[in-house]
């Protein structure tokens, strides 16, 4: 590692692009990508503390293609995020969770990158000001959508272009993070090359890199699960569920933690150790997370931090969307927890 200029050395996010750039793991078109998203989510994190102040609590009144009631701040951060995506001139299609297809970016004039986005998660904590945060995933440009549409094109030959460009696995990810808007605002990212943790500083509005190379214990004595739903999950995993109840030779059972924010549970998971799993049960057929903009990159991020995401059976990043809004179950953390699970449900 370069020597350290002075005692007090302060990598920002910036720095630590052009650092990346640098050493060839990213190119630039990529760091103009990544600026742009963090750019978003300082302002999306500007936007959530001040929500109640600015009457963006509650709903928007409309219902988005997942079935859900969309918050207003969902479809805000939607905008956001897009908006910051499209000036960055670098993004060829964007896909969101807030919007029904995947949008073809006319403004992209280089790099083309494909970005996948969960633009707000977690939202239905926002009233109550409880931990949220914005997922993002990052695939290489294909020619499935360049951004110029041929003249004599039809919009929805367009539109099914954009869909193939990104119902690509997530072991095509070239980059995957979140910001997590909780008591610090922490962006996580990686770009193949381990996951880097940055603090947002209020006091100059940069995010300051103060976790590298971060590695996700082997095993952890915690769960996330909504057990809300215990009911109507399968027996296998009722057996496995009540099995973290047993103190077992350690003489303690596991802990139940769930903030019913994904960002929220993974990056506690992340750091302690433990388990997140979503199931799927007798109602939600294929658990409620969708893979292209919340397993997928989450996945990305746990294996590059020693950790593994599954969804009961295989691997997450060897999923293929057969279409954008795809769900699918995910048991996701420590390597000891997941296989814990499978060896459970198999
Ligand atoms: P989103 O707010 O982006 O729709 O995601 C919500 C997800 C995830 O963040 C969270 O872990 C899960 O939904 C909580 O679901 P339940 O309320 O059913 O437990
Ligand atoms: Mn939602
Ligand atoms: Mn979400
Ligand atoms: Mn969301």
């Amino acid at each position: 590692t370069s020597p350290k200029s002075s005692s007090y050395e302060i990598v920002t996010l910036t720095t630590w692009l052009l650092q990346q750039e640098r050493t060839g793991a990213i190119d630039n078109e990529m760091t103009i990508v990544l600026a742009s998203i963090s750019t978003a989510c300082k302002q999306i994190a500007a936007l959530v503390q001040r929500a109640p102040i600015s009457n963006l609590t509650g709903v928007q009144g409309a219902v988005n293609v997942q079935g859900e009631d969309q918050k207003k701040l969902d479809v805000v951060s939607n905008e956001v995020f897009s908006n910051c995506l499209r000036s960055s001139g670098r993004t060829g299609v964007i896909a969101s969770e807030e919007e029904d297809v995947p949008v073809a970016v006319e403004q992209s004039y280089s790099g083309n990158y494909i970005v996948v986005f969960d633009p707000l998660d977690g939202s239905s904590n926002i009233d109550a000001a409880v931990s949220t945060g914005s997922i993002f995933g990052i695939y290489a440009p294909n020619d499935e959508c360049l951004a110029n549409v041929e003249d004599n094109e039809t919009l929805d030959s367009v539109e099914q272009r954009c869909i193939v460009s990104v119902c690509q696995p997530g072991s095509n990810l070239l980059a995957a993070g979140y910001c997590m808007y909780s008591s610090s605002v922490i962006f996580v990212l990686t770009v193949g090359t381990g996951v880097y943790v940055f603090t947002l500083d209020p006091m100059y509005g940069e995010f300051v890199l103060t976790q590298e190379k971060l590695q996700i214990p082997k095993a952890g004595k915690i769960y996330a699960f909504n057990e809300g739903n215990y009911a109507l999950w399968d027996d296998k995993l009722k057996k496995y569920m009540d099995s973290l109840k047993e103190p077992g030779d350690s003489g303690k059972p596991y802990s139940a933690r769930y903030i019913g924010s994904l960002v929220g549970d993974f990056h506690r998971t992340l750091l302690y150790g433990g388990i997140y799993g979503y199931p799927r049960d007798k109602k939600s057929k294929n658990g409620k997370l969708r893979l292209l903009y919340e397993c997928a990159p989450m996945s990305f991020i746990v294996e590059q931090a020693g950790g593994k995401g599954s969804d009961g059976h295989q691997r997450i990043l060897d999923i293929t969307p057969t279409e954008v809004h795809q769900r699918v179950p995910l048991y996701i953390g420590s390597v000891e927890e997941v296989e814990k699970v499978e060896k459970f449900l198999a």
